[in-house]
């Protein structure tokens, strides 16, 4: 279709001089119909295209990798270049193009994204997304894919959106830095929006990109959310797909193609225990760009022991949940509360506190895990905060024995070496304050072995027998 357009055009500014000009350049055509078309581009559209237009030279530097560790060695040796290396795709999971036009017009979808969550309440979640029609990405040569190339979700509707351009186009909008492409699925999450900004900081390391120098377009049309600043923060700033669509196409020098959420190499599925390529260096980033001083190696204070108890509240995050209930919540939260202050309210040597982390800036969250010693709260997205406790501290996750096989922050626990334990009743139903003392007393017998701590119901004191304190790999997997 495109080729048609510009050969006619070619055609019709011929014919208006000379006949024979345009038998010749028919028979010239039969000859070498490739070269023509080739040439006939670069000089139309030198005089007639205008403003942006743009003429490639698709010679550039090779790119140098970052091969170091797991899983960036795997990446490096699974790469498969297409089109004079317009594309590589990596492990068969996410590909970077160069000098590639994006039509904005074939992604196709009911919503722009941005919108305010109070403006779009229980609208379908597959409003959420564009659907990438052919055309949408053009690259300057034949792209052929290889047949046994299967890539999940959206990468492999815009592996086959891609057609040819030739040497010259128009476009209106140059874009030459460095721009990863992201689709989120659960974006006000702050489980899943980890994965996923871990997934696009790995991606910068890998290609050797200053994450603050690297462009964030979503490619997803979801509302506002309240987690979109981690994405301005830890990279030079983020854009929607559907804010650009006044632009029909748009030229980017390289443009990376995240793979989706579920495949980060830090998401449950990939039950990982070990830390992964430049995990440490993804969370000391997010603390530096949130200005939270850290050190992580830190020893435990005994002396002045930090409890925290994460507490919950209901909150509109979600347009498919617009009452904002949560469904874990401790049900006599206040009376946990209550008695764990009594308890620990006379123990100069602990300081217990809790909040509620929705009110509170990202900063302000971050600040205040990153000072704890024992972190304790629900199974839900808001464990994400083992990331940020320093080694050899304990998270304890108040569970129910439908919950428990849940082992999201175990795995994250246990990368960040951080010891985790479930604590839930006998019974399994959720934790009583009894429940959760003693989760804690046993806890503080392993980290503070010499320590004493009041018991819930009298102010007696009790002296903690310490248990064989175990190494950090094996008191992850403790439940
Ligand atoms: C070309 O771009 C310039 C600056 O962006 C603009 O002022 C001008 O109107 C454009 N011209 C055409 C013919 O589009
Ligand atoms: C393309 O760029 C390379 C290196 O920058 C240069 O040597 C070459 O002449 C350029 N080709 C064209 C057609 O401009
Ligand atoms: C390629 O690398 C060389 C040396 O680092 C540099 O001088 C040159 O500008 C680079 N070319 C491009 C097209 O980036
Ligand atoms: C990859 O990153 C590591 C850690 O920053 C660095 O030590 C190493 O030199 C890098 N490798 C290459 C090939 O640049
Ligand atoms: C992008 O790079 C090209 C070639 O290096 C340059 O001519 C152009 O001005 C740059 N555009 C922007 C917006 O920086
Ligand atoms: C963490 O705990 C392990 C085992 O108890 C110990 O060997 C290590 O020194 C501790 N690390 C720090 C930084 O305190
Ligand atoms: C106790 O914790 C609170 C909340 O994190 C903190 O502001 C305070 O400084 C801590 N007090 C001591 C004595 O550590
Ligand atoms: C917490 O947030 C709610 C709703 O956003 C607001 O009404 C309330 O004033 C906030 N409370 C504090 C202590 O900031
Ligand atoms: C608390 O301790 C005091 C003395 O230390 C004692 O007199 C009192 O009976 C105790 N109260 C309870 C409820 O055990
Ligand atoms: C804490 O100490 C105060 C006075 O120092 C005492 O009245 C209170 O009973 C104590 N509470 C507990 C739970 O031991
Ligand atoms: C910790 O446990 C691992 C796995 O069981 C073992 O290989 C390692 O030697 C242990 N380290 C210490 C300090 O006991
Ligand atoms: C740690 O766990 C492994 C298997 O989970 C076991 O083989 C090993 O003996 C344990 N080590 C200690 C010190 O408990």
């Amino acid at each position: 279709m495109f080729i048609k357009r510009y050969y006619s055009k070619l055609f019709r500014r011929r014919s208006r001089r000379s006949i024979l000009l345009k038998l010749i350049l028919i028979t010239f055509c039969f000859g070498a119909f490739i070269q023509i078309n080739y040439n006939a581009f670069y000089l139309l559209s030198q005089d007639n295209y205008g403003n942006l237009t743009l003429c490639t030279n698709t010679t550039r530097n090779k790119t140098i990798l970052n091969c170091s560790g797991d899983p960036l060695k795997q990446w490096c040796k699974n790469e498969i270049n297409l089109c004079h290396s317009s594309i590589s795709i990596y492990n068969k999971i996410f590909f970077v193009t160069h000098s590639v036009i994006l039509q904005t017009k074939f992604a196709q979808g009911k919503r722009l994204g941005g919108e305010d969550i109070q403006t779009v309440l229980n609208q379908a979640e597959k409003d959420e997304y564009f659907q990438f029609n052919k055309e949408f990405l053009k690259l300057p040569c034949d792209i052929s894919i290889p047949k046994d190339l299967s890539l999940a979700n959206h990468l492999s509707s815009v592996l086959s959106s891609i057609t040819p351009y030739r040497t010259c186009m128009d476009v209106h909008l140059r874009i030459n830095e460095t721009t990863i492409a992201v689709n989120r699925q659960d974006y006000v999450n702050i489980y899943h929006t980890m994965t996923d900004l871990y997934t696009v900081y790995l991606l910068c390391r890998f290609f050797q990109r200053d994450p603050k120098s690297v462009r964030i377009l979503f490619v997803d049309a979801h509302p506002k959310g309240n987690l979109d600043i981690f994405w301005s923060k830890l990279f030079h700033s983020y854009t929607r797909l559907g804010q650009l669509k006044k632009y029909p196409t748009i030229f980017y020098q390289e443009l990376i193609w995240s793979q989706p959420q579920l495949n980060s190499e830090i998401d449950l599925q990939r039950d990982r225990r070990q830390a992964p390529s430049f995990f440490f260096d993804f969370r000391d980033h997010i603390l530096k760009q949130f200005n939270v001083p850290f050190e992580y190696k830190k020893p435990i204070d005994c002396n002045s022991l930090q409890i925290f108890l994460l507490c919950r509240r209901n909150y509109v995050a979600h347009p498919r949940n617009p009452t904002g209930k949560i469904t874990r919540q401790l049900q006599n939260e206040k009376q946990i509360i209550n008695d764990l202050n009594k308890v620990f309210a006379n123990n100069s040597k602990i300081n217990f506190t809790y909040n509620y982390y929705e009110n509170l800036t990202m900063e302000e969250q971050l600040k205040i895990t990153t000072q704890k010693d024992i972190f304790i709260g629900m199974h839900g997205a808001g464990l994400t905060h083992v990331l940020f406790l320093k080694t050899n501290r304990t998270l304890i996750e108040l569970t129910t024995a439908q919950w428990q096989s849940q082992i999201h922050y175990e795995l994250w626990a246990s990368m960040n070496h951080v010891h985790h334990h479930f604590c839930s009743s006998k019974d399994g139903s959720a934790a009583s304050a009894q429940t959760i003392l003693n989760c804690i007393n046993l806890k503080i017998s392993q980290m503070c072995p010499s320590m004493t701590v009041n018991s819930l119901h009298s102010n007696q004191t009790i002296k903690l027998t310490p248990t064989v304190s175990k190494n950090i790999s094996n008191s992850t997997i403790h439940r």
